[in-house]
């Protein structure tokens, strides 16, 4: 039998997406509802009902299911109940993240950016795992300014990921050498962190399929509202000419890939793909499976120190 012919009726099926309530997760949200009943994972319910009733507007379906990914408890909790829903899920997507300039620390005392992009998503992702079933894909949202050589984020500020240890990414603490802006230092390690969890996690979980994409800068979404005044506008100017940008992108764009990768029933593993579909090379450092696997095992060592969530 072929891979996509063991795959349920996409019409019945359920896509798991965080983040759907801005930009690139709310583009995809809207894709993912022409394919299959969404699960809409995010923080804000009056945001998410919101999404949901636009939805059903246009005929789809969407389940909201409420979780803070800054905060670990509240992301396993999510997971028990997506898998009490006992729906036929055919794929998850880790989109929601944050970019801040400032460092600032969640309620468990960790780092805010750390916590939200890679912790929360990675202990959503691992207590999904069990209920997930075969040929399940599961992408994460990554982002090129984990790479240090990657010119058009360095000349944006970023000094790629400044990861030393999971512990000591959760205080805050980088490689010297980084950003002039800490948060940009969080988000590249944070986002490696996503980029590790795939690589890693697709060695581990040959059943399921883990899947990178690196959307593009995309100057239509919200990542960017910390940013001055002057920044936010040049980029609601730059953005109706993302499309013609080498490396940029749109949110309907990024929607798109991304809800072709997410639904994609091809074998494909431990990929990683860039705004345009094309295979994307990651960092020298996380393409190194022993640093992915160290980074994953340190990942899960901090997160043992956070009590299993109950309902
Ligand atoms: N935009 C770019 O240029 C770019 C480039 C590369 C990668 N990315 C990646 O693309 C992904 C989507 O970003 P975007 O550009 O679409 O940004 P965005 O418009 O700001 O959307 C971010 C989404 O994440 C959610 N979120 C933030 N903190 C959360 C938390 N603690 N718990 C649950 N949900 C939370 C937001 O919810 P609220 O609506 O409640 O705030 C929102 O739905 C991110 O992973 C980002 O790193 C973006």
């Amino acid at each position: 039998m072929s891979a996509s012919a063991a795959r349920p009726d996409t019409s019945t099926t359920a896509w798991i997406v965080t983040g759907p309530t801005s930009g690139i997760g709310h583009r995809t949200a809207l894709e993912l509802a022409q394919r299959g009943i969404v699960v809409l994972v995010g923080r804000s319910p009056d945001k998410l009902d919101a999404v949901q009733q636009e939805i059903a507007a246009r005929g789809g379906r969407a389940v909201p299911v409420m979780a803070d990914l800054s905060d670990i408890t509240s992301a396993r909790r999510a997971a028990t109940l997506i898998t009490e829903l006992d729906l036929p899920i055919g794929g998850v997507l880790n989109n929601a993240g944050i970019m801040p300039l400032r460092a600032f620390t969640t309620a468990q005392g960790w780092d805010g950016a750390f916590a939200t992009n890679h912790l929360g998503p990675f202990a959503f992702t691992e207590a999904l795992i069990p209920s997930l079933p075969d040929r399940a894909n599961i992408v994460f949202v990554c982002s090129a300014a984990e790479d240090p050589d990657r010119k058009i984020a360095v000349q944006a500020g970023f000094r790629g990921s400044r990861y030393i240890s999971a512990e000591a990414s959760a205080r805050g603490e980088w490689l010297p050498g980084g950003s002039t802006h800490a948060g940009f230092d969080a988000y590249a390690t944070s986002k490696q962190g996503n980029l590790a969890t795939v690589f890693a996690l697709a060695r581990e979980h040959p059943r399921l399929r883990f899947r990178a994409v690196e959307p593009g800068v995309t100057p239509g979404s919200n990542l960017t509202r910390e940013m001055s005044a002057p920044m936010r506008a040049f980029s609601r100017m730059v953005s109706p000419f993302a499309p013609l940008i080498p490396h940029y992108s749109t949110p309907k764009r990024a929607a798109r890939l991304i809800t072709q990768v997410l639904t994609d029933p091809a074998e494909a593993t431990g990929t990683y793909c860039d705004e345009n579909g094309r295979p994307m090379r990651a960092s020298t450092q996380v393409s190194e499976p022993d640093y992915s696997d160290r980074y994953v095992a340190e990942t899960r060592a901090l997160l043992a120190t956070t009590p299993a969530a109950t309902r």
